[in-house]
């Protein structure tokens, strides 16, 4: 029998996700600016607010695995956030899990919205009929790993024409809901 090196690793405190097929990008100020309430004129356009890896999408693969780093910025007060996303195909869930820092898992689903909370160790089972986004509220880096089915896809636009409900901003250190 062959034993093999395995193909990717994955350095969970404190690295990111290396090996073969790695697709990495990163989130700049420009690209999500429309989804604060109001624009932070400290923040060049370039400043980047997270950076996502993942397993490379091949044709072959129906589970993949990726981690976001979310860097701790906040947009006139308000904390970072991912655009957030519903699946494509809502019968598809997701398992998001903390792996550093401080934040929040936002759903959304018709009227219903809730968070929770996600630090070093947290599980979070994502049942593919929410919308999910995730926000750092902490003053450090806020890694968090997922995993979720190739069949589940992303809708961006149904969050743009019904945003999230609530937004997270840090002011004088402390968390407000508006
Ligand atoms: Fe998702």
């Amino acid at each position: 029998m062959e034993i093999r090196k395995p193909k990717n690793i994955h350095a969970y405190l404190n690295g990111i996700i290396e090996g073969e097929n790695v697709a990495h990008y990163v989130k700049p100020y420009k690209d999500v600016m429309k989804i604060y309430k109001n624009i932070d004129e400290n923040l060049t356009p370039e400043t980047i607010m997270y950076e996502v890896y993942s397993l490379f999408d091949q044709e072959d693969k129906y589970l993949l695995w990726g981690l976001t780093i979310m860097h701790p910025i906040t947009v006139a007060q308000e904390c970072n956030m991912t655009r957030g996303h519903y699946h494509a195909d809502k019968s598809q869930p997701e398992i998001y899990f903390g792996l550093a820092g401080r934040g929040l898992l936002m759903h959304m689903r018709e009227d219903e919205i809730f968070a929770e909370e996600v630090y070093e160790g947290s599980i979070h089972y994502i049942d593919g009929t929410y919308a999910h986004r995730l926000i750092n509220t902490g003053s450090t880096d806020f890694k968090v790993g997922a995993c979720w089915p190739k069949l589940a896809g992303h809708d961006y636009k149904a969050i743009e024409d019904k945003p999230f409900g609530v937004r997270v901003y840090k002011k004088d250190g402390k968390i407000v809901l508006e």
